[in-house]
């Protein structure tokens, strides 16, 4: 089992989002038995609560499932448990970097480190642009990128064995 979380700095619009296009891709592989996708963020006010509207109504419009989907904190049992950790923006990886310890052995980028010739560094957040559609644009090909290496991946170990 391959297992991915994305983290934003809140958890109700960027990283739900990812989280939500990345499960729909991986499904439509054929791979769900084998990918385990949830998404965190850095702080915990919104624990508890569903995607943003603003994430929903772009989930909606692209049908993809949001459902049972619930906000909640990253903590250091996560970095144990997952193999990939992609967050949104800088601050993020250093929010991260100061409250917990990294192990070496696990995938910790940002997502527009999945992007080719990204046109951003950070992935803007809608909660203050007001920008899904971007957002949305930029969520979708990072996570199709990243569900790509890991069906290759995942090709790679089933052929070995
Ligand atoms: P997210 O956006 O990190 O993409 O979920 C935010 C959501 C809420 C807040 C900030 C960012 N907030 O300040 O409550």
């Amino acid at each position: 089992m391959v297992k991915v979380l994305f983290v934003c700095l809140g958890n109700i619009c960027r990283s739900p989002m990812a989280e939500a296009v990345f499960r729909d891709i991986i499904s439509k592989k054929g791979l769900a038995d084998q990918v385990f996708v949830d998404s965190a963020g850095t702080a915990a006010w919104h624990t508890g609560k569903e995607p943003h509207e603003g994430t929903k109504d772009i989930l909606k419009e692209n049908n993809i499932s949001f459902d049972n989907m619930r906000a909640r904190q990253i903590n250091q049992t996560d970095f144990v448990n997952y193999d990939y950790i992609i967050a949104m923006d800088d601050q993020n990886i250093k929010d991260i970097k100061t409250d917990y310890d990294i192990p070496k052995d696990i995938v910790f980028i940002k997502l527009t480190d999945l992007l080719e010739n990204p046109s951003v560094k950070n992935v803007p957040d809608p909660y203050f642009t007001g920008d899904f559609d971007f957002t949305y644009e930029l969520v979708h090909k990072g996570v199709t990128n990243l569900s790509e290496m890991i069906q290759q991946k995942i090709e790679k170990s089933d052929n070995n064995g």
